[in-house]
């Protein structure tokens, strides 16, 4: 990883030691590289060079409001999942014509929102069922408007990921079937707030082989030859996101192979193409900063109990995610390698980082980067056992700005009151 590397012996992001940002910023905090966000934004945009590409970034991966600021500078429009994520979306800069709605519980209200974002409205809604289709065609003629429409179509294909992020298989709760996506087109042109503007695929995350994605733009391609032919003017197709990135020995696809096969399969329908990718943006252009609390030798074990947790970075704890774990201090060369348990200060077990796994020689109040942790890592934080949320840290060159701070604990109870019979009575 280039972003982040050692330079005299510590471990820095672009040319600033981390050392120096736990000094100022306290541990735990996300560090980001802006050099890798950037690096990762173009190497996918000049992938799609001349082929017309929206790049919605999906900012459920990390919706950090300087990082949605840097890539809508960098020309991204901006995938939403809620009417919060549309406010941050809106409130960074990101033009409402560049943004997308997908999710399966799209509320009136975060429809409404939409619909009226910007003098414009939004891109498109990526519409996921019946029910929504008609709630939506109410809420937009009820604003005298019609809501431009992609229809997520579920391929029932197999995305070789982990069974809790893959999303387009028959028995996952994504999208309209395949097999129904005429009939539900017919529908959609028949409603009154309803503009068909486009078809939706997104297969699931954490990709690392292009195959299910190759029979995924096949049955699209197919899909949008019949749509026409029934009269449907079909002028994007959104192949959603998901593309793998390396956090351990994985050898993820290169964005430029995955583009060929969007050349190939897609590029001749002549339309628009929309692309939501996360993780594959920001999921190494992250890590998480931690101090060791205590080395504790048990009976069986070794453990390094850091002050990061799994309210910080739930991906190990929820998905048996694989993270790689480095001291910031460059271990000695030839230092003794060990197995060691690497947890976190939660009440609970699963609040493990990484079980056996073999480390150099950490003292405790070392300090240590858990790496790839730019992408469903702050996105998915939580205040569990009232551990504040991790502050935020952007890195560009030389300089570093703490981009969201670490809250008080007055912050943290700020929206809470105490009902008037607790708060009458003598403590
Ligand atoms: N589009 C749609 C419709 C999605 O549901 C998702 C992710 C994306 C795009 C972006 O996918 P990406 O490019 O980031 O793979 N929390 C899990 C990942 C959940 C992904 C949910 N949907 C994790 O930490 O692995």
């Amino acid at each position: 990883m280039p972003w982040f590397a050692y330079r005299n012996g510590v471990l820095c992001a672009e040319a600033v030691p981390l050392d120096h940002i736990a000094a100022e910023v306290g541990t735990p905090a996300y560090v980001y590289s802006t050099a890798a966000l950037t690096d990762r934004y173009r190497s996918l945009a000049d992938a799609f060079a001349g082929m017309p590409v929206l790049i919605a970034y999906a900012m459920k991966a990390n919706s950090n409001l300087a990082v949605l600021r840097h890539f809508g500078a960098l020309g991204a429009g901006a995938d939403v999942v809620s009417g919060g994520e549309l406010q941050l979306a809106l409130k960074a800069g990101i033009a409402p014509g560049k943004i997308i709605f997908a999710g399966v519980g799209k509320t009136r209200d975060e429809m409404a929102l939409a619909l009226k974002a910007g003098n414009t409205g939004i891109a498109q809604f990526n519409v996921e069922s019946e029910p929504e289709l008609q709630a939506l065609s109410e809420v937009a003629a009820g604003l005298g408007l019609r809501a431009p429409v992609a229809i997520r179509i579920n391929p029932d294909i197999d995305a070789k990921t982990h069974k809790k992020i893959t999303t387009g298989k028959a028995e996952n709760k994504f999208g309209i079937s395949y097999r129904r996506a005429q009939a539900v087109y017919a529908e959609a042109a028949a409603l009154p707030g309803i503009n068909i503007t486009g078809v939706h695929v997104h297969i699931g995350s954490q990709l690392t082989d292009l195959t299910p994605y190759e029979e995924t733009f096949q049955r699209v391609a197919e899909l949008v030859t019949a749509l026409r032919i029934a009269g449907h003017d079909i002028r994007r197709v959104d192949l959603g996101g998901g593309l793998g990135i390396r956090y351990n020995d994985e050898t993820p696809p290169d964005p430029r192979a995955y583009a060929e096969l969007v050349r190939k399969h897609i590029a001749p329908l002549g339309c628009e193409i929309a692309l939501e990718p996360g993780r594959y943006l920001v999921g190494n252009a992250g890590l998480l900063l931690t101090r060791v609390t205590y080395v504790k030798s048990a009976d069986k074990k070794t453990f390094l109990i850091l002050d990061a947790g799994m309210n910080d970075l739930v991906r190990p704890a929820m998905y048996e995610a694989y993270h790689g774990v480095v001291p910031v201090k460059a271990p000695e060369s030839g230092a003794e390698i060990a197995p060691v348990d690497i947890v976190g200060p939660v009440c609970e077990t699963g609040d493990t980082f990484a079980e056996d796994r073999p480390m150099p020689p950490v003292d405790q109040g070392d300090l240590l980067a858990i790496l790839s942790a730019g992408a469903y890592s702050s996105a998915m934080a939580s205040t569990y056992n009232a551990r504040p949320l991790a502050p935020e840290v952007m890195v560009h060159g030389d300089r570093f700005a703490i981009t969201r701070r670490r809250p008080s604990i007055e912050d943290m109870t700020a929206l809470e009151t105490l009902p008037a019979w607790l708060s009458e009575a003598k403590a």
